[in-house]
């Protein structure tokens, strides 16, 4: 069950404490992060979880799918360590990392 610091649009800075396992979307969506909309439900093609991860993450988590990679650089609100929060899935090396999320993009 790893702690990852959230940070909301409003720039609250909360305590995640995430399931092994589920995707981060799921994780933050069900527990009460309403910045994210997910609308797509974490299939990769609405962008609504937009994320920037903050510091080091492992490796697997900064590598993009192509389509992941085409949807979230067409973004609005694009950078380098963005990431669609449906398509990371939690794991215990994520304990102790920082994720801030992002404007959404419609
Ligand atoms: S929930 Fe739609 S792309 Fe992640």
């Amino acid at each position: 069950m790893p702690n990852i610091q959230v940070t909301d649009l409003a720039g609250n800075v909360t305590t995640l404490n995430a399931t092994t396992g589920n995707t981060l979307m799921e994780e933050l969506r069900d527990n009460g992060y309403s910045d994210i909309e997910a609308i797509c439900g974490g299939v990769c093609s609405c962008s609504t979880c937009h994320v920037y991860l903050e510091g080091t993450w492992p490796a697997e988590c900064n590598a993009r799918s192509e389509d992941e990679n085409q949807l979230v650089t067409s973004t609005d609100y694009y950078k380098p360590n963005s990431r669609l929060s449906c398509q990371i899935t939690v794991s215990d090396d994520m304990d102790g990392l920082a994720v801030t999320i992002a404007k959404q993009t419609y």
